[in-house]
């Protein structure tokens, strides 16, 4: 290792709102199908949070877990990075109320707003404060509830996102294992694929706001799908080779759940056989930055992730942004 320290992934954890949503009960609020979901999506059921909840609680209960699994207590934390798209309020960031649930008192706190990205992006910036030496142990969150967003009357969308948090504990290391290489990425020119229009400084919230539906996220879907694959597998490759490595070294490809058409046409292109490639958005939906740490959390206590594996993290999202990851477990 020649005395450099590496990010380890010390502990996983996640946490899902109890409420389930399946396509079924989609079909009586909006004019949609099981079917059309189903074979367009892979989506069966996503979890929502209940009315008066907030992204805190869930983020607090998947870093939690995270800490138990790590060994680490709350006054060890250095930084707590909570990647999302939606936040508990405005100011202050998510990342304070988080650290006020977990008491970790000690720990600097920010958020981090990728889209679908985030957790790359947050796991990114992680890496190098725990490589430079300047933090010890650091919290990465990846928490949303998109179902606080959505327009239950737009189709286009609202099958499609879901709630969420998921989180990993990183330590600083000296051998092998850890982070072994990043890429992030952005193309600010196509911002209107995915957004969110309302409730900023460009239109402040207002009855107009509200009755023109600002307030609602919005994509464009079928433009956004195309590019998916492609940057997500060039991302992929770049990345590998970055970390010295073959599509062929990968033991998990863990990818942003956001359609099971995209996960499958990236892992073949990739040359993944169908048990490298993880994949739960039958069941969680797309859960933005919350997604991978989820599926990541879910890999690794099914037993699915054994040390010594190279795992592949890529993901693509609002901005547009994409990226992905490299890590020795
Ligand atoms: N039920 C039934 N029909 C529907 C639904 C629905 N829920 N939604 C759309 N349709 C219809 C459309 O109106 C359209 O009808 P038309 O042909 O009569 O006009 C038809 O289905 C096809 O619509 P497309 O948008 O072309 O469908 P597509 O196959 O592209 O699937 C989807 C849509 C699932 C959104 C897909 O494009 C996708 O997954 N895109 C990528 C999303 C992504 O990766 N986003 C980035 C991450 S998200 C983030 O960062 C927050």
């Amino acid at each position: 290792m020649n005395g450099k320290f590496r990010a380890v992934v010390a502990g996983t954890g996640s946490s899902l709102p109890a409420k389930v949503l399946t396509n079924k009960d989609l079909e009586k609020m909006v004019d949609t199908s099981d079917e059309w979901i189903t074979t367009r999506t892979g989506i069966r059921e996503r979890h929502v949070a209940e009315e008066g909840q907030g992204m805190s609680e869930y983020a607090s209960a998947a870093g939690r877990k995270a800490m138990e699994m790590a060994g680490v207590g709350a006054a060890d934390l250095d930084m707590i990075i909570c990647a999302t798209v939606t936040p508990d309020m405005p100011i202050p960031s998510t990342a304070c109320f988080i650290q006020h649930q977990l008491g970790a008192k000690g720990a600097a706190c920010f958020d981090m707003a990728a889209g679908c990205s985030g957790y790359i992006y947050a796991l990114a910036v992680a890496e190098q404060f725990l490589v430079s030496g300047s933090c010890e142990r650091i919290l990465v969150i990846g928490a949303e509830l998109l179902s606080k967003f959505l327009n239950w009357k737009d189709r286009t969308t609202c099958v499609i996102f879901a709630d969420g948090a998921g989180a990993s504990l990183l330590c600083r290391g000296d051998s092998d294992r850890g982070v072994l290489a990043t890429i992030l990425k952005a193309d600010g020119s196509m911002a209107d694929f995915i957004c969110l229009p309302g409730g900023g400084t460009l239109h402040p919230p207002s009855e107009k706001t509200i009755s023109e539906g600002l307030h609602y996220i919005r994509m464009r879907g079928n433009e956004t799908f195309k590019l998916a694959i492609r940057s997500l597998e060039e991302v992929s490759r770049d990345v590998l080779r970055k970390a010295g490595l073959q599509p062929s070294d990968v033991d998990l490809f863990i990818p942003h759940q956001a359609n099971r058409r995209i996960i499958d046409a990236v892992g073949s292109r990739l040359g993944f056989e169908e048990d490298r490639v993880f994949v739960n958005i039958d069941r969680v939906g797309n859960t933005s930055a919350a997604s991978i740490p989820i599926a990541l959390d879910e890999a690794v206590r099914a037993g699915r992730v054994k040390r010594g594996n190279a795992l592949l993290f890529a993901a693509f999202g609002a901005g547009l942004t994409w990226g992905a990851a490299v890590v020795r477990w």
